[in-house]
């Protein structure tokens, strides 16, 4: 090994060998690299880059707050900046009455949640409440619990490292909950029913369910009806519905949560984190609505599960505030055009080689490719000079693809290049494999 796989070996972020994208530099939603090339960030770093890179108004709030304090433990002291936060969070995605815990990342604001949920639930129906069901078709981060929790197995494939959890309700899409010819629709969230009677309500806290799935599937969206259902099961069971929007909140599928695309949706408690940080700094955050809050405080509750000590730090709360400045800076009709265009774009792609499915929503879409061209169709897009977030955790045998998730800033002419180069990349993979085949053909005939 040389010195340089040698070091790239010692950085442990990833089972694969890196790739040579050695980004040196950044503007917006595009990244410089060592090389002197420019690659169009097409899934916004891993999904949360959403503004873009070097903000002048992100790097302002920290600016100034760092001239302010740069340290408030919210265990001991009323922190402005970080009670700031709450409040503008809460507006921006219309949940003006919610409690908030703050986190540092999505996983420990899964984590956090979890905890709420069981002390809600004990409180208000009962101790033995402690179960999270999840679906099979779920990723809701990196710690023990959680892995052990989700239906993402590529990441925790040792049944013997589950905590003796697992998923226990099918996801409504093709690759988990296949019923032959009739497709997924609302129906299909009476497995949730199912698996809350199974184990019994007195024993369950809260179902745990991402409204739009991310990057396990490669963003697949719920029938019509799915999650209203949902909602009414676990109401009527006295079981609390948990949001994990982790990467579809704050306008990554065009509105402020992704449930909001449906009626009859809104969960007990939602969970945010890349959007809200948008890549500038590391963030979770657990809203809680106000029907069931005040248990948190209610005498015979546990201890609260929300304070680590760098939990709703100053300098992070600063950068959230700056990236809601550019978010709600962003023209909504332009956004939601744009995502349509993008959207449309994707969907001709359908008739392209290799494209088995495009699916998803406003800057959130997932390409779906026949086996074996995800990698190679990865590295022909960086060769047109665009990045992507490759998926390859859904079904068996699994399907992989792409996600398109591109910074929600981006322009019309950056969606153009990305758009451009990816079809571009799947039409020159198909002549490629097409000028093979015809020379080993002529050799066979020679
Ligand atoms: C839906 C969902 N939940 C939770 C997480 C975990 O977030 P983090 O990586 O910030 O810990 C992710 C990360 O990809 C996610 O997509």
């Amino acid at each position: 090994m040389d010195q340089y796989s040698a070091r790239r070996a010692r950085l442990l972020t990833s089972s694969r060998p890196l790739p040579d994208v050695d980004v040196v530099g950044s503007s917006g939603p595009w990244l410089h690299l060592a090389d002197g090339r420019r690659l169009f960030d097409g899934s916004s770093g891993l999904l949360c880059a959403n503004v873009g890179q070097r903000s002048p108004e992100v790097f302002a709030r920290i600016e100034d707050q760092f001239t302010r304090t740069t340290f408030a433990g919210a265990a001991v002291v009323r922190p402005h900046i970080q009670m700031e936060l709450m409040d503008r969070l809460c507006q921006a995605v219309g949940r003006p009455g919610d409690a908030v815990a703050l986190t540092t990342c999505g996983t420990l604001g899964v984590e956090v949640a979890i905890g709420l949920a069981r002390n809600i639930t004990r409180v208000r129906n009962g101790k033995r409440r402690a179960d999270i069901l999840t679906s099979d078709l779920s990723y809701h981060g990196n710690s023990a619990l959680t892995l052990a929790l989700a239906g993402n197995h590529a990441r925790r494939p040792r049944p013997e490292d589950g905590l003796g959890l697992g998923p226990s309700f099918s996801a409504p899409y093709p690759p988990t909950h296949d019923h032959g010819d009739t497709g997924c629709d609302a129906s299909c969230a009476d497995e949730v029913a199912r698996a809350i009677d199974i184990r019994g309500a007195e024993h369950v806290a809260a179902v745990l369910i991402e409204p739009v799935n991310g990057s396990t599937g490669g963003a697949y969206v719920p029938p019509p009806g799915y999650l209203r259902r949902v909602s009414e099961i676990c109401r009527e069971r006295d079981v609390l519905v948990i949001h994990d929007e982790v990467l579809t909140g704050l306008w990554r599928t065009g509105t402020p949560l992704a449930s909001r695309h449906w009626d009859g949706a809104e969960p007990d408690m939602v969970i945010l984190s890349k959007g809200l940080g948008g890549g500038y700094t590391g963030v979770g955050a657990v809203l809680v609505s106000p029907e069931i809050a005040p248990l948190i405080r209610h005498e015979d509750a546990d201890p609260l599960p929300a304070m680590g000590t760098m939990a709703t730090h100053p300098l992070q709360a600063a950068a959230c505030l700056g990236v809601l400045d550019e978010l709600e800076a962003i023209n909504q009709t332009d956004l939601l055009a744009r995502g349509r265009q993008l959207g449309a774009a994707l969907r001709t792609m359908t008739d392209l080689p290799y494209v088995r499915d495009v699916r998803g929503l406003g800057h959130l879409y997932g390409v779906e490719l026949a086996p074996g061209m995800l990698w190679p169709l990865m590295e022909a897009c960086e060769r047109r000079g665009v990045f992507l977030y490759p998926f390859t955790g859904a079904g068996s045998p699994k399907s992989e693809g792409i996600v398109v998730a591109p910074p929600l800033t981006s322009t019309q002419e950056d969606i153009d290049h990305l758009t451009t180069a990816l079809s571009g990349a799947i039409t020159a993979l198909a002549i490629a494999r097409t000028q093979r085949t015809a020379s080993k053909d002529l050799l066979g005939h020679g």
